[in-house]
């Protein structure tokens, strides 16, 4: 039988370490407080991950290493959120997390429900109160699932934190050919993925090859992972009034000598105690997990 894909088992940990750290130094900081706090795992899976797990992955009974997962760690911080929401849009997911985590002593806290994380984020930012909540979003997918439209739902509650796993070589390095062309889907997705399709003069450079494949003559492919993710730092810089971490000190992950994902932090609240403590918090998550993991070059 053919071996199960292990490789990026050290990207996942580092990704799931600097989640926790966060989310255990975010708890601390604000047990504090009167605020109350909400965890939103928008792709919260089924509780553990497979090692090298592609969507296929998720239950197939030959991966048998696996990690506790983003909403397992997140139940288990201390002290908790005041409450917890786990989103997936697969019942199977969340069939599998509530059995493993419904003895915690803190699942009366845990709303789940089976549904496209946009459409359930943008609701619960419309409709709940942040003047006296605080909260940190997960948005950890597979590619291109995450619309701008959500981020710009998130930023405006100026009260969310928001740790995105974006897919800048998966779902925008790799989507388009050297040649300068893009096929149509993966064209719409790329703007979906950024909110504007200023990407499409940004990411590309005159090329003296002419005119290939019908596209606009002497374009040529002009993006890495890191300019695609540098990009989205740019765009999410223009919603989240707290700020961005720079790409410098965010996390590439995958496999390769081009990411396929990098691990972007912003923060919503524009109070500049809230600013310290995020970038604070972010910076000393991450440093954290650079000691067990060592820093990626
Ligand atoms: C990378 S896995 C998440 C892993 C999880 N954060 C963990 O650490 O255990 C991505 C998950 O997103 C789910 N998913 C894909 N598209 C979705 C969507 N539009 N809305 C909500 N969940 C989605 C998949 O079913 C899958 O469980």
């Amino acid at each position: 039988m053919a071996q199960k894909r292990f490789g990026s088992a050290d990207s996942t940990g580092r990704k799931l370490d600097v989640i926790e750290k966060y989310l255990s130094m975010y708890q601390k900081a604000l047990s504090n407080t009167r605020l109350q706090t909400l965890y939103i795992d928008g792709f919260a899976g089924s509780g553990e991950v497979p090692l090298g797990a592609s969507e296929e992955d998720l239950f197939d009974e030959e991966v048998k290493t696996v990690l506790a997962g983003s909403a397992d760690r997140a139940l288990s911080i201390s002290p908790p959120f005041l409450r917890y929401v786990f989103i997936d849009k697969r019942k199977k997911c969340i069939d599998a997390l509530k059995a493993r985590l419904k003895d915690r002593p803190n699942f009366d806290r845990v709303e789940t429900t089976v549904e496209d994380a946009n459409a359930k984020i943008r609701a619960i930012c419309e409709n709940e109160q942040w003047r006296m909540q605080r909260g940190v979003v997960l948005l950890d997918p597979f590619g291109s699932q995450v619309e701008w439209a959500t981020i710009e739902a998130i930023a405006a509650t100026k009260a969310l934190d928001l740790w995105y796993l974006f897919p800048a070589g998966l779902s925008v390095f790799r989507q388009i050919a050297n040649d300068g062309t893009v096929h149509d889907s993966h064209g719409d997705s790329i703007t979906r993925l950024f909110g504007t399709d200023v990407w499409m003069t940004a990411f590309f450079a005159p090329s003296s090859q002419g005119d290939l494949f019908g596209e606009p003559a002497g374009n040529r492919k002009n993006v890495t992972p890191e300019s695609a993710a540098r990009f989205m730092i740019e765009r999410l810089r223009n919603v989240f009034r707290g700020g961005v971490l720079e790409l410098e000190e965010t996390i590439p992950l995958g496999r390769h000598a081009y990411p396929s994902y990098y691990l972007l932090f912003a923060w919503a609240n524009p109070a500049p105690k809230a600013t310290e403590l995020a970038k604070k918090l972010a910076r000393a998550a991450i440093r954290a997990t650079d000691r067990k993991h060592g820093r990626p070059v």
